[in-house]
């Protein structure tokens, strides 16, 4: 098979979100870099981010170590204590690095008319710690680093290429990755990449579920990616469902933002009273897998299409000036939330688990790193607390490149890559299998493998996963690659991670919930799959 390179670089960085922007920046000084991204460079759930990013900014009244008790409480006993103490030890030099970058946080003047930030609170944070740019504070980080890779000379951009498998010299576990195939969407071709270092920054999974706030990049693939290439996974049946995601006919997949329970903001049934005090002591304010269940609860035992979550007991200006995003958005389609209370429902919206990492972002495999939502790295345990991952994403994007310069010198460009080859297959005659596909796994993912699981509901859904994995996997083989037959394949394959792990865990903690085993057992550890 011939052997060519399209394209070479010292490090490929596959996503182009908070992760892979802040990576990819941290590296250009020092070695060239290409970034690839599945879509616009902009597209990812970092665009649509709206709490803010935690970082203890109040040394009077709060503390890295309380930053720490609230991770590890809301996390469920689950998380790695020494992955907790060192995102929060080194939040603040990472925000301070956004700062840098030109990222415009919110400000405001204490009583002695000081300029500070404005830090607001979310569910599970004991104490006011948010840093934020109105309710769109991922439009404000993601349009700074693009605007900065944009600008750098050894920063390559690919837009509009899908990572599909990375290259190892044979199958062999021990291999170092040497490169990636990636779909030239607008080609229509497969091209290969070489790299000394390849980094997956490609994000989270929820689009596995019909209902979810991602954008539709989130098809997890690159945790399907590296398990293919022999990489553990880890915690994969903690899929986070946030509690608030608008419930309206015209405006589909839009979040209503945690900080307005964090500015006051309740949640009621449909008769107008009040529930979460009925459920926990923290209120709207209980870490969100608590919140999330209480409304399944409550929208279940009223047979309620959703609940609402309303602030307009709040004067007017307050609203407009901290939620402007959601103010409008809401107004577009006849909602006025300084008047009336918002329909709300859960929606899938994080991925604690994923590829397996060192504190470095090194994983399993010599040469590949994961950073951000595709990667566990132990902080979030069994629930993510609120604005800890755009956290995540910084921190441990900066501590994987100082792992890769510190290899820079040593590392020798590899080999050319075997050409992709495509003399087996032709030209996809039904497409009508992927779309199907898709529907069918997202509703019974949503169905049985939801807010509440039972072994039975598991099962059931394996045997599902299953069967379409043989027909996708028979498709694969058979006919040219698209766009969806790639994230289609890679949800299957994560889908059945979720549901493995899901059953392995015989108790409930955080976002697990079964029926069948509703307590907690007493020495918890993370549920890690080997390929
Ligand atoms: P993303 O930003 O999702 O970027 C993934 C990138 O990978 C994209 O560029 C995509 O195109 C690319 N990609 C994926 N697959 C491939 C492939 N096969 N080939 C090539 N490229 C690929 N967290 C907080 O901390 N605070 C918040 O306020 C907050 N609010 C949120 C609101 C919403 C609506 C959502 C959806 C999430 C929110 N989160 C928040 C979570 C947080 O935004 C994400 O966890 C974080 O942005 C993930 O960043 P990332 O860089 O890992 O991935
Ligand atoms: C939100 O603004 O509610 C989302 C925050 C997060 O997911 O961390």
């Amino acid at each position: 098979m011939k052997q060519i390179n399209n394209h070479e670089t010292d490090v490929v960085v596959i996503g182009s979100g908070a992760a892979g922007l802040s990576l990819a920046l941290s590296l250009a000084e020092h070695c060239s870099v290409t970034v690839i991204s599945k879509g616009s460079l902009k597209e990812g759930s970092t665009l649509y981010a709206q709490g803010g990013i935690a970082a203890v900014f109040d040394k009077k009244n709060d503390s890295i170590e309380s930053h720490v008790e609230d991770t590890l409480a809301a996390g469920g006993g689950l998380c790695d204590r020494d992955a907790v103490h060192y995102t929060a030890s080194n939040a603040k030099a990472c925000l301070k690095w956004l700062i840098e970058q030109g990222v415009p946080f919110d400000m405001e003047f204490d009583s002695k008319g000081k300029e500070r930030y404005h830090l607001t609170r979310e569910g599970g944070h004991s104490h006011r710690r948010i840093l934020h740019a109105a309710d769109a504070t991922g439009k404000a980080v993601q349009t700074t680093l693009v605007s900065q890779v944009q600008s750098h000379n050894n920063i390559k951009l690919l837009e509009n290429y899908n990572a599909i498998d990375l290259v190892k010299d044979t199958e062999c576990d021990i291999q170092p990755v040497k490169g990636v195939y990636v779909y030239n969407r607008l080609a229509d071709k497969v091209e290969t990449i070489s790299a000394k270092f390849v980094a997956l920054a490609t994000g989270g999974a929820s689009k596995v579920y019909l209902y979810t706030s991602n954008p539709d990049v989130s098809s997890g693939d690159g945790i399907a990616m590296a398990w293919r290439a022999g990489c553990r996974v880890a915690n994969m049946e903690f899929n986070q469902f946030h509690p608030t995601s608008l419930y309206h006919p015209e405006l589909q997949n839009f979040l209503i933002t945690e900080a307005m329970r964090g500015e006051g903001a309740h949640l009621k049934r449909p008769d107008g009273t009040r529930f979460m005090p009925d459920f926990d002591e923290r209120e709207e304010l209980a870490p969100r897998d608590i919140v999330a269940r209480a409304i399944d609860f409550e929208m279940k035992r009223l047979g309620a299409n959703c609940v609402y979550l309303d602030i307009s007991h709040k004067d007017k200006d307050f609203i407009i000036e901290h939620f402007p995003t959601i103010y409008a958005k809401c107004l577009s389609v006849g909602l006025d939330i300084t008047k009336e209370p918002i329909p709300v429902v859960p929606a899938a919206h994080y991925t604690c688990g994923g590829v397996m990492t060192d504190f470095n972002g090194q994983t399993d495999l010599q040469n590949l790193y994961a950073i951000g939502e595709v990667a566990y790295t132990g902080l979030h345990g069994a629930n993510r607390m609120a604005s800890n991952s755009l956290l995540e994403c910084i921190v441990f994007a900066h501590a994987a490149a100082k792992d890769i310069l510190s290899k820079l010198e040593k590392s020798q460009a590899p080999d050319g890559i075997n050409q992709w080859d495509e003399s087996q297959v032709g030209n996809s005659d039904e497409e009508v299998v992927i779309t199907h596909n898709w529907h069918e796994l997202r509703l019974f993912m949503w169905d049985y493998v939801g807010i509440v699981r039972s072994t039975k509901r598991l099962e059931r859904a394996l045997r599902r996963v299953e069967l379409l994995q043989q027909e996708i996997q028979e498709y694969y083989a058979n006919f040219r690659v698209s766009n969806n037959l790639l994230e289609l394949r890679n949800l299957v394959q994560v889908a059945e991670l979720i549901i493995r792990s899901a059953l392995e865990r015989k108790e409930s903690r955080g976002l697990h919930y079964t029926l069948d085993y509703p307590e907690q057992s007493v020495n918890p550890t993370p549920t890690v799959l080997k390929p």
